[in-house]
């Protein structure tokens, strides 16, 4: 897996081209802001990131049998975490819960200033989808292409991880009673979302692309129920990731976190803490993370039942252990 994690990065930084290319020669003016442009749009994606949702669609590939190292597993993998960190560079942005640091490092818009870094955030967005138009020329098929870019913008977009920034800021400052439920429904969508397609793409790669066809039985109708099946499961464990990051926020410093400590009480946001408690948010966090871990499991199951191919829960035991180890760093 270490090699994955090296292709990854490869391919995270490789997304963007030279913008240099495309400029006229010897216009020192222009040359000048086309190399800050290059470094803007790989600042935020250098190291730092725990790369979760990646490290999650490699981890389900695997378990469907395809190599993570499988280039169109990679290039998905890349898509996601090319979304997710520009969710980062726009949810740092001042306009939102401005923030100095992200990353163990200042945050894009302290580097670049304000209006840059919301176009380094839109260019990774973009980006994201071009490397998903690219899979067919990795050995997937075009269906499963559009599949993948169908399954990444509905959780990235106003039916997903936007609706739930939307939510959070609308909640954010406020004094109103907030509901279990209603957190809930945002922690969902803000997070649950992205996390739940690292499921669903990293099983759509995994089941499409495995060479010798172990999978090729299942009927699109067959792969749509697991797929719904793996993203909700991926969503309970996202709505347990939430929790734990608003929990860590409260228990951790700001070195440990790569991001400024104690900011969600600072700014008067509504978290898990605040709705829960910390020992209950703590609870919770542990109790959904073992519903998402027998949801995967009865996933594995039906994927068995479903291809009528056996599939052994050693195969899927590195996503188990990930998934709980989400949940650990509370401890
Ligand atoms: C931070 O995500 C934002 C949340 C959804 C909680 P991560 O904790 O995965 O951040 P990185 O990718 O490691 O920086
Ligand atoms: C962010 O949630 C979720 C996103 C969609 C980016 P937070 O605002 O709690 O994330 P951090 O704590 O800044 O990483
Ligand atoms: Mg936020
Ligand atoms: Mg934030
Ligand atoms: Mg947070």
């Amino acid at each position: 897996m270490a090699d994955f994690k090296t292709s990854l990065e490869k391919t995270l930084l490789t997304a963007f081209a030279d913008v240099t290319a495309y400029l006229p020669e010897n216009d020192t003016t222009s040359l000048a802001i086309a190399e800050q442009i290059n470094k803007a749009m790989i600042y935020p994606l250098e190291s730092g990131g725990k790369r979760v949702r990646p490290w999650i669609v490699c981890l389900m590939a695997e378990a469907c049998g395809t190599s993570a190292r499988h280039p169109a597993v990679l290039s998905t993998a890349a898509a996601l975490e090319l979304v997710h960190t520009y969710s980062l560079v726009h949810d740092d942005l001042p306009c939102m819960d401005n923030d100095d640091f992200r990353r163990g490092k200042p945050t894009t818009h302290k580097v670049f200033g304000e209006a840059n870094a919301l176009l380094v955030g839109d260019a990774l967005l973009t980006q994201a989808f071009a490397v998903l138009a690219q899979l067919a020329d990795h050995g997937a098929d075009a269906r499963t292409a559009l599949r993948c870019v169908e399954i990444l913008s509905r959780n990235a977009g106003q039916r997903g991880m936007i609706a739930g920034q939307w939510l959070d800021l609308s909640q954010t400052n406020t004094t109103t009673n907030i509901s279990w439920d209603m957190l809930k429904t945002i922690h969902n969508l803000k997070t649950g979302a992205l996390l739940g397609c690292a499921f669903s793409l990293g099983l759509l790669v995994g089941c499409s692309l495995e060479p010798l066809g172990k999978f090729k039985t299942l009927t699109q109708k067959q792969l749509d129920e697991l797929l719904m099946h793996a993203e909700s499961a991926g969503q309970t464990a996202g709505l347990a990731f939430q929790i734990v990051d608003d929990v860590l926020d409260v228990t951790q410093n700001s070195i440990l976190l790569g991001k400024t400590a104690g900011k969600d009480e600072q700014q008067n946001k509504l978290t898990a803490v605040k709705v829960l408690g910390l020992e209950n948010a703590t609870k919770r966090a542990e109790e959904l993370t073992k519903q998402a871990l027998n949801d995967i499991e009865s996933l594995r199951t039906k994927l068995a039942n479903l291809s009528g191919v056996s599939v052994s829960s050693g195969s899927f035991q590195p996503i188990y252990d990930f998934v709980s180890g989400l949940f650990m760093r509370t401890s």
